[in-house]
């Protein structure tokens, strides 16, 4: 079934699998991704242990897309968690951008998604999927005018 969803994200059926932090692993996204859909990486995806470090956290991130790209050719998704000091976010919007990930899925936190987060993934030719904390007509509007692809309005955990 093709709808703008499935031509925007360049996937067969327009389902978009939710990330779960830690649970969403390369197999579970891979699987997702393989079955049509678009399997997407949740924050700390594959990982047992804490660690506190924005450096290890990317490259964690870096080892479970590299696994997933092993298990799929399909387009798939990897989280970004805009709040905050964004220190998790540069360096792993980095990896996002360096790994060739298709699309980027936004967790934000109203008021933190600015253009300078947007920009270089649009440059680098990525599909956003925004998802606020609280979504309003306002916030989609201004999304959407900074250039993100698909907006959700569930909220998220
Ligand atoms: C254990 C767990 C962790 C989750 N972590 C995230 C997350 O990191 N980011 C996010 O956007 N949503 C997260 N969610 C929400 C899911 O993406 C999804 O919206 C939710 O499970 C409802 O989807 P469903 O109606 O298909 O069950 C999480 C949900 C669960 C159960």
């Amino acid at each position: 079934m093709k709808n703008r969803v499935t031509d925007i994200l360049g996937i067969e059926k327009p389902i978009l699998q939710g990330p779960m932090n830690w649970i969403t692993n390369a197999e579970f996204v891979a699987a997702m991704s393989n079955a049509g859909g678009l399997g997407i990486l949740g924050p700390n995806a594959g990982q047992k242990t804490v660690t506190a470090s924005p450096e290890e956290t990317a490259e964690r991130m870096r080892r479970e897309i590299r696994k997933t790209k092993e298990l799929t050719d399909k387009p798939f998704g990897s989280t970004l968690i805009v709040g905050g000091d964004l220190k998790y976010t540069w360096p792993i919007l980095e990896i996002v951008i360096a790994e060739g990930v298709q699309v980027a899925l936004l967790n934000g936190v109203e008021g933190t998604l600015t253009e300078k987060i947007i920009t270089p993934l649009k440059e680098a030719g990525i599909k956003i999927v925004y998802r606020p904390l609280n979504p309003t007509i306002e916030d989609a509007k201004a999304a959407q005018a900074m250039g993100v692809d698909i907006y959700v309005v569930t909220g998220f955990d």
